[in-house]
């Protein structure tokens, strides 16, 4: 019977520290650096938008990370379970809930995008992106996304990839297909910048990407970069509650929090470079919205030797960032229905799928069935979009860091993240817990209402 009950309750976990930092990234690294950061900085003015990021990552996005990882390896438990387990009797684990409704909402634009690139994979491959005119590359897109039957189908076809892993487990799954192939894409981003800053005219680019220009901050600026922050560092909806409780004893959590901030970041400045420099030496404008990935990166291949075969291997890399990310999305629900309510994995997986399939249909018919349905002035595609990155993440990011500022208090947090004292880092404890006690959730209020203009500081 005692056996029987070890059995039941033993959880996977990752193996190796690497293959712990290989995941965690894998979860940041995704769309988020490739196709949303090049087209949020665009839209946004570029270098000053940049700074005010960095700003967000370290000041309100990493602290709110760090605390995932401690309350899920404390508790191992789910987004939901791992409130409960610390507070039972208080609304805590709302926020877990929360979590759980913002994995479906980003998931359901999320595999529309990854749609998308599954299918250049096959447009670049069979030879229909070989102009290096963005007019021609434009073309190509626009036709796949104001399609029905063909987006529809790369995204459904993208469910049943992640389905397919998530069914085969956490080490199996997760862990050996990010290891793998995460080195190999910052590799192809390296090549692609160089090309890309070897374009006569590349200049202008770089002066957009790192060349401040103050007078285009604004309070909804702000917000983007935050809500981007967010997004990008898979924080404020219980991802990295769920991989946290994953992770071993031993782990050093400051430490791989800090490094996979900074990996995290390196890949969107190298997606930039890749991009911007290109958009201005092939006279094209930087404010192009969520087509300048698709637009710009074929026609920056298709000027240079071997681009087409480059090229291929790009949408490929890319396609799996984007996958481990959505494996990630996608383990917080899992992990919520097999342990909340004892559903099996493959149960919680399909139905999981069938449903973030059907909410996403609406999303990837934005721009031709439901072109015209406008909700609080958004298509369904940028109304979750805009809902999950600028609103629900960051208020989850708030709760977070106020549970662990003032709920679980400093004694318990210390002792998490010294690993029982083991670790010496008092200095690096006190500076977090003031973070999060004060920095993190009075700065997102502020910008979430200023943002949202409901105050005019
Ligand atoms: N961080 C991912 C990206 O930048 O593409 C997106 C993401 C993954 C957001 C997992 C949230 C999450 F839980």
């Amino acid at each position: 019977m005692v056996l029987k009950k070890e059995i039941h309750t033993k959880r996977e976990g990752f193996s190796s520290s690497i293959g712990v930092i290989a995941a965690v990234l894998g979860s940041a690294v995704g769309l988020g650096n490739i196709w949303k950061f090049p087209y949020v900085t665009g839209a946004n003015g570029g270098a000053a938008f940049i700074l005010v990021y960095l700003l967000c990552v370290a000041l309100v996005g990493l602290p709110v990370m760090l605390s995932e990882h401690l309350i899920g390896r404390h508790t191992k438990a789910n987004a939901v379970g791992a409130f409960k387990a610390l507070q039972p009797r208080r609304p805590w684990l709302l926020v877990g809930g929360a979590g759980v409704l913002s994995a479906f909402l980003i998931m359901a634009f999320y595999t529309t995008v990854a749609g998308w690139i599954y299918a250049y994979i096959f447009k670049a491959a069979g030879g229909a992106l070989i102009s290096a005119k963005p007019e021609d590359t434009f073309g190509v897109f626009n036709s796949l996304i104001s399609g029905v039957g063909e987006p529809l189908f790369w995204q459904w076809l993208v469910l049943l990839v992640i389905g397919t892993i998530i069914m085969a487990g956490v080490t199996k799954g997760i862990e050996r297909v990010t290891k793998l192939l995460m080195p190999l894409l910052f590799i192809l981003l390296l090549v692609i910048d160089i090309r890309s800053l070897t374009l006569p005219g590349a200049g202008e680019g770089l002066a957009f990407l790192f060349k401040p220009d103050f007078s285009k901050i604004t309070f909804s600026v702000v917000l983007a970069a935050l809500g981007l922050a967010f997004f990008k560092l898979s924080v404020g909806m219980g991802a990295m509650i769920t991989y946290g409780s994953y992770v071993d004893k031993n782990e050093n959590l400051p430490k791989m929090a800090i490094k996979v901030a900074l990996a995290d970041t390196l890949v969107s400045l190298m997606a930039g470079i890749a991009i911007f420099p290109a958009v201005f030496a092939l006279g094209f404008e930087p404010n192009q919205g969520a087509k300048l990935l698709f637009v710009i990166i074929p026609a920056v291949f298709n000027s240079m030797p071997f681009g087409r075969v480059f090229m291929v291997l790009f949408f490929m890399l890319t396609a799996v960032a984007a996958t481990g990310a959505m494996l990630s999305l996608l383990e917080v629900p899992i992990a919520y229905l097999t342990e909340q309510y004892r559903w099996t994995r493959r149960k919680a997986t399909l139905l999981t799928i069938l449903a973030i399939g059907l909410l996403g249909s609406t999303a990837t018919l934005s721009n031709s069935v439901f072109a015209n349905v406008i909700v609080f002035g958004k298509t369904f595609f940028d109304l979750f979009d805009f809902t999950t990155s600028n609103i629900l993440l960051p208020v989850g990011g708030i709760f977070v860091a106020l549970f662990v500022g003032w709920q679980w208090g400093y004694a318990k947090v210390k002792r998490e993240m010294s690993n029982e004292g083991r670790l010496k880092n008092d200095g690096l404890v006190r500076i977090y817990m003031f973070l999060v006690k004060f920095i993190v959730p009075i700065a997102i209020v502020i910008v979430l209402l200023a943002g949202l203009n409901l105050i005019n500081p």
